[in-house]
């Protein structure tokens, strides 16, 4: 599907929004409600001999405009149409895009005979192409970089494992002009980065750390350091996960496919950032040679770690890749993004991403990157006494909290042990366990992976001070 500006309208058939006020007026009144369109939001309704899908938006909103475009769009794609037009408006035209180009996206990779659409192209038609064409640009390039991260989230463990992982990093920094650094697990036992080692024993894949650059032609602002958790697989290791709650868990590489996304949308967009990105790709599975609930991991850091449960593995790759990331990269921003806990979906929904850090400052700036790109992300407070929770009588911390309460902010605090004390107002945990997959539609999100995070965070960089 091609999306373009336009300035005249084009194509087979046109889409209006109404609502249940511009209902009432609208030269198709009648029509519209003999047929039992009430313009809720959501609601559509074809007018063939018109020309015409008319759609229902409960408000002129961002979200709703947003929401509405993946409806016409899905509905548009299964129809006879081969163009379609649009209009759009500078203030909703980021919207637009995401509702057709999100909303319309679908993974066949698998599928032996996948659906055909008859639809190719969408007019975007405004009154001045100059005036929105780099907001079009911006919003294409946003999105596109979102399918991406879903593509690999969507990707089987068998084909996806943190060899071909490290393949497609290699890749995009090849297309984009990035530079790449592979470390094995040589290198990670150089690094004596025993605690992702650990995780990563039992599985038959090579554990693999993932490091991009992208630097910008002019000097950068500042410099930006992206940790992602690229669980390839996580059964849970010899804490083995329920049968039913092992499904799906080739998205607990959703954290590190989200950096490798935002690196393509921040390249492509020429920040003028410097960016690290590092992906701790590991697999989790269980053998004879896996790491066991009662071992002591030496992290790279040096502090030492009670396995209580091999399921709890995301923080102790995560410990190891932050801790390795403050030493090569002095980053005046450090954020994570990790499927790290069922308990975050429980405290906020599958909806929302959990934040998690000490500035308020910073976590403000989020609410209002997320607030404008359509994703959802809530604070979640850390204190002191859920921090006590982590002791350990045998190490110097356990990697479970000994209360089945707070499960995410715990997890969130074990991070914050590996956070050197000048990092501690720089860095932001995103817990995306709930926000990174669905297996029902929502907004401009289908089945599958949502690519959250890539949305908000470029939206962030975008607008950094
Ligand atoms: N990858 C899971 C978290 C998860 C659960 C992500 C559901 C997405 C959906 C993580 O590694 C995990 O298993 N966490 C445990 C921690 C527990 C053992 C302290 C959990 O959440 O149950
Ligand atoms: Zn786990
Ligand atoms: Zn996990």
């Amino acid at each position: 599907m091609k999306i373009d500006l336009v300035t005249d309208i084009k194509g087979d058939i046109k889409v209006e929004f109404l609502s249940e006020k511009t209902l009432k007026n609208h030269k198709q009144y009648k029509t519209l409600h003999l047929a039992g369109f009430n313009a809720s939001q959501d609601s559509i309704c074809f007018l063939h001999e018109k020309a015409l899908l008319v759609c229902g938006v409960e408000s002129s909103t961002n979200d709703d405009i947003r929401s509405s475009c993946s409806v016409a769009i899905k509905a548009l794609k299964s129809s006879k149409y081969k163009s379609v037009s649009f209009d759009v408006q500078e203030s909703n035209i980021q919207a637009t895009v995401e509702g057709l180009v999100l909303g319309g996206y679908e993974f066949n990779k698998y599928k032996s005979k996948p659906k055909k659409t008859k639809l190719k192209n969408i007019y975007l038609v405004c009154n001045d192409i100059k005036k929105i064409k780099s907001r079009f640009e911006e919003a294409i390039i946003i999105a596109d970089a979102t399918c991406f991260t879903r593509d690999i989230v969507n990707t089987t463990p068998e084909d996806l494992n943190p060899p071909t992982f490290a393949d497609i990093a290699k890749k995009l920094a090849k297309e984009n002009g990035l530079k790449c650094e592979i470390l094995g697990e040589k290198e990670l036992s150089k690094e004596k980065m025993e605690a992702m080692l650990g995780v990563g024993r039992a599985s038959r894949h090579e554990s693999k750390l993932i490091h991009l650059t992208y630097k910008p032609k002019k000097k950068a602002r500042k410099i930006i350091s992206l940790i992602g958790k690229g669980l390839t697989y996580d059964s849970g290791g010899l804490s083995l996960k329920p049968a039913t709650s092992m499904v799906t868990m080739k998205m607990d590489k959703a954290g590190g496919c989200a950096v490798l996304g935002m690196m393509k949308a921040i390249s492509e967009l020429k920040l003028d950032l410097e960016v690290h990105m590092f992906i701790g790709a590991v697999e989790n599975m269980i053998g004879g040679d896996a790491y066991k609930p009662d071992d002591v991991l030496v992290t790279r850091s040096g502090l030492t770690v009670e396995v209580r449960n091999t399921d709890a593995e995301g923080r102790l790759v995560l410990c190891d890749v932050l801790d390795y990331a403050q030493d090569k990269v002095k980053a005046d921003y450090m954020f994570d993004f990790a499927t790290l806990t069922g308990a975050c979906m429980v405290a906020l929904g599958q909806y929302t991403t959990g934040v998690m850090g000490h500035s308020n400052r910073l976590k403000h700036s989020f609410s209002s990157a997320a607030n404008s790109s359509g994703e959802f992300i809530g604070s979640l407070p850390f204190n002191k006494h859920l921090k006590k929770l982590l002791k350990s009588g045998i190490a110097d911390i356990s990697n479970v909290s000994s209360k089945p309460y707070g499960g995410a902010i715990t997890a969130g605090l074990f991070l914050d042990r590996f956070i050197r004390e000048e990092n501690k107002e720089k860095w932001l945990h995103f817990d995306i366990a709930g926000s990174a997959y669905t297996e029902t539609n929502w907004d401009c999100n289908v089945y599958g992976g949502t690519g959250a995070g890539v949305r908000f965070m470029s939206r962030f960089l975008q607008n950094i001070k």
